[in-house]
């Protein structure tokens, strides 16, 4: 069993939250070294989606394994110091917590794990988000493992037709329902197109169990209970033989569909699919960008990452997300550019509500 765990946080922005700064990834990057020569990690990269750091991991620990939480932690710890003293912005702002306590979940930083066994060739993508929440991979996750008109496999793929289930997470509630496809697509649906509440954990192929895909779930906003930032998710998809073809899982990111986040967490706005180089969300802090990260697992060992969404191919998919970002920028501190009242990440409305409490009067 090969445990690949992606931990990742926003310790601090270069410049504004917009981008990161290489002195923060080398360091991480140093620190990461020295566990895989201590034999705790098999392999590692260090990469950044906009101005989160993304600790890609693999190692034979198993899921929510403390040695492994605990080194993600301390790299984020000594990233946090190094942000400080390059005054970046918002230094060490997804650390919710100034003790370490076993888990880095709850704690700030995202993570989205997952254990299997290797198969005989392992294509994986890891997609990471920055000025987004956990809800985005909602609609591609529905695209890529139940919807015959995104993934043709379902169709005419033997090894795919007995279909997906997928396990659900109401973010506010905490509690959680595994609803299989394609039977009950209809009820999944009604939770999926919901995603500021429930956001899909982990995806598992239905005839064999296998894990097919994880993301990250935890909603900043709730573990604080006051803003702290958006949650930047990721999210880890097997791909190729019984599981999507890498092509499939690709496929919809076409649509630039609608996420929340964007300026001051705030926004609707569309998911710009970027190159690596291009994740450094500027233009009203955004639009929000994802990047896609395809690895072949050889033995425990990372070989990659190629850039995925590094293709012509994905042109127009940044000229509509373009558009879209236009039109809807337009609509200025209007919903449903601007989100609803209790989905906005700031708000003055109960200052606002306290000083003109006496103007009111009944209709
Ligand atoms: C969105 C985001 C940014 C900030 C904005 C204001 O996720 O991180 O859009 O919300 O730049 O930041 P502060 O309040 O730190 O000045
Ligand atoms: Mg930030
Ligand atoms: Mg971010």
């Amino acid at each position: 069993m090969i445990t690949l765990s992606v931990i990742k946080a926003d310790i601090g922005g270069y410049v504004g939250h917009s981008s990161s700064h290489p002195a923060i990834l080398e360091q991480a990057r140093e620190g990461l070294e020295v566990a895989r020569k201590d034999g705790l990690l098999a392999d590692f990269r260090v990469l950044a989606c906009g101005d989160d750091l993304q600790l890609i991991m693999t190692h034979e620990q198993g899921e929510d394994n403390e040695r492994i939480h605990k080194l993600s932690w301390d790299i984020f710890e000594a990233g946090t110091e190094l942000a400080k003293k390059l005054k970046l912005y918002g230094a060490g702002q997804d650390l919710l917590s100034d003790t370490f306590s076993g888990n880095v979940k709850g704690m700030g930083p995202g993570v989205a794990e997952m254990a299997f066994e290797e198969r005989p060739s392992e294509p994986i993508i890891i997609f990471m988000a920055d000025k987004t929440s956990a809800g985005a991979w909602n609609f591609p996750l529905y695209k890529m493992f139940a919807d015959p008109f995104n993934t043709i496999g379902l169709v005419i793929a033997p090894v795919m037709h007995s279909g997906f289930a997928f396990e659900i997470h109401d973010v506010k509630e905490h509690k959680k329902i595994t609803l299989n496809t394609p039977s009950e697509i209809y009820d999944l649906l009604v939770f999926l197109g919901a995603p500021s509440r429930y956001a899909v954990k982990s995806v598992y192929h239905r005839e064999t169990n296998e894990i097919a895909a994880v993301s990250s779930t935890q909603r900043l906003s709730f573990i604080a209970g006051r803003y702290v930032g958006k949650d930047d998710p990721v999210c880890v998809v097997r791909a190729q033989n019984q599981f999507p073809a890498v092509g499939e899982v690709l496929e919809p990111f076409t649509l630039p569909f609608i996420v929340e986040g964007w300026m001051r967490g705030s926004h609707h706005g569309p998911l710009m699919p970027v190159a690596f180089n291009d994740a450094n969300p500027s233009r009203f802090d955004g639009p929000p960008r994802v990047i896609a990260a395809g690895f072949q697992i050889a033995n425990g060992q990372l070989v990659g990452p190629r850039d995925m969404f590094d293709d012509p191919g994905f042109d127009e998919a940044r000229r509509h997300a373009n558009d879209i970002a236009y039109y809807m920028r337009h609509h200025g501190p209007f919903e449903p550019h601007r989100l609803p009242l209790d989905e906005m990440e700031y708000t003055t409305m109960p200052q606002v509500m306290v000083k003109l409490a006496d103007r009111f009067t009944d209709i």
